[in-house]
């Protein structure tokens, strides 16, 4: 395929932006300038509204903006969705000294196809990679939810995560240890995984044992990683000079936890509504406090419905709000969108691909290269025992 140059891209769009949002009254002509900033770390595009136009510069006009371009620029470059960005651009040119803003990423997304070896080969640090020219600094990301029907791909998304984070303790010696604890009521593909695991600890309901038991037994491990982290943050309180710490400051003792939890529904299904609000207290206060004690969450659910004791609710806007990684998998659709993505509540939303493991992401980790929410494909592992 010949790909146009970015000078040619940007004509096209400018073209394109002109014909769609021209009316017979009003001609946008040349008063849309479009430029692409293709080379700086983080990529984006401006499109400048030059004065006199007929164009009003709202949110609307963004969305239908995104609309147009998303489509122009495919398969050059992939634009992720926000809300309206107006970015200042350095120039003499007083016209275009502030245009939208829209993130973009070279290419379209990339599933990672490959055994566990092999996708982690050429990734580093605390960094685990998400998809090709993906990755997070899990010290970066609070906490990790991800949503979707049943098939969607969370199970094996969780999974492929866990085997990621793991992958570095056998690697890495500059990396705090990772350990991983699982919550699994239904005893499912991902207790069976790592039943072995020296660097997992698994919490899994005994033979007969009731779903309002095992949920007492669950809310008694919440509470112990809340006690966990209370006394990291006295440590961290007493070493260091700075403020801005967290547990990585504990050297060798430092350890990077993640409590896992698949189908946050498996553990409230069905069980009495205090127990249920307990559990949920609990899991809002590892959100609140857990990153600088180095505790993470992790989990998915078959609906990211929100609210404080609305029945059916898997988590409580405040710890939602902590989710700084979300992925929603599978079929979307708006009712289930606007919940983990309030961001998109007015539409934008990006393409999803198809097929398991796809969907959307939003990564808030304050890089800005990751502003926004784009469509994701979830890595798939070759190779597993069994396959
Ligand atoms: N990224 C992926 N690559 C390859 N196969 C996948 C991927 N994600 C999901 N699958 C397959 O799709 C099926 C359903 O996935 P699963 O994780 O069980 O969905 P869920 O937990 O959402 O119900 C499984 O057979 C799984 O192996
Ligand atoms: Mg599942």
């Amino acid at each position: 395929m010949n790909q146009p140059t970015d000078e040619k891209l940007e004509r096209i769009c400018e073209q394109a932006l002109a014909m769609c949002l021209s009316t017979s009254d009003n001609q946008v002509g040349s008063s849309i300038q479009v430029k692409l900033d293709s080379q700086s770390k983080v990529r984006g595009l401006w499109v400048f509204i030059k004065s006199p136009s007929p164009l009003v510069p709202s949110e609307e006009l963004y969305r239908q903006i995104y609309a147009i371009l998303y489509y122009c620029l495919l398969p050059a470059y992939t634009l992720s969705s926000s809300q309206m960005i107006i970015r200042t651009f350095p120039g003499d040119d007083f016209s275009l000294t502030r245009g939208f803003w829209f993130m973009l990423h070279p290419g379209i997304p990339t599933r990672l196809v490959g055994t566990v070896d092999q996708i982690m080969a050429d990734v580093e640090g605390m960094n685990i990679p998400l998809e090709k020219n993906l990755t997070i600094n899990t010290s970066k990301v609070a906490h990790i939810f991800i949503a979707g029907n049943t098939g969607s791909g969370k199970t094996y998304a969780v999974l492929t995560l866990i085997r990621f984070l793991l992958f570095m303790n056998s690697k890495r010696e500059y990396c705090p240890l990772r350990r991983v604890s699982i919550i699994d009521p239904k005893k499912s593909t991902i207790a069976r995984t790592f039943k072995t695991s020296k660097d997992v600890e698994l919490l899994l309901p005994q033979a007969g044992e009731r779903a309002e038991d095992f949920i007492l037994r669950v809310n008694t491990k919440l509470q112990q990683v809340l006690d966990d982290i209370s006394n990291i943050q006295d440590k961290l309180y007493e070493q260091s000079p700075d403020p801005d710490c967290d547990y990585r400051i504990l050297g060798k003792d430092a350890v990077e936890n993640f409590l896992v939890i698949d189908e946050l529904e498996s553990i409230t299904a069905g069980v009495k509504r205090t127990l249920v609000n307990e559990f949920q207290s609990l899991l809002t206060k590892i959100a609140l406090t857990g990153r600088e004690a180095g505790w993470h969450l992790l989990l998915s659910s078959q609906v990211a419905s929100v609210g404080n004791g609305v029945t059916g609710a898997t988590l409580s806007s405040s710890a939602r709000a902590q989710m700084t990684l979300r992925i929603q998998l599978g079929r979307l659709d708006r009712s289930n969108i606007v919940q983990l993505f309030p961001e998109l509540r007015d539409g934008g939303i990006p393409l999803p691909l198809g097929g398991k493991g796809s969907g959307i992401v939003s990564i808030n980790d304050g890089e800005m290269d990751h502003f926004g929410v784009s469509p994701i494909l979830m890595p798939t592992i070759l190779n597993l025992e069994g396959d």
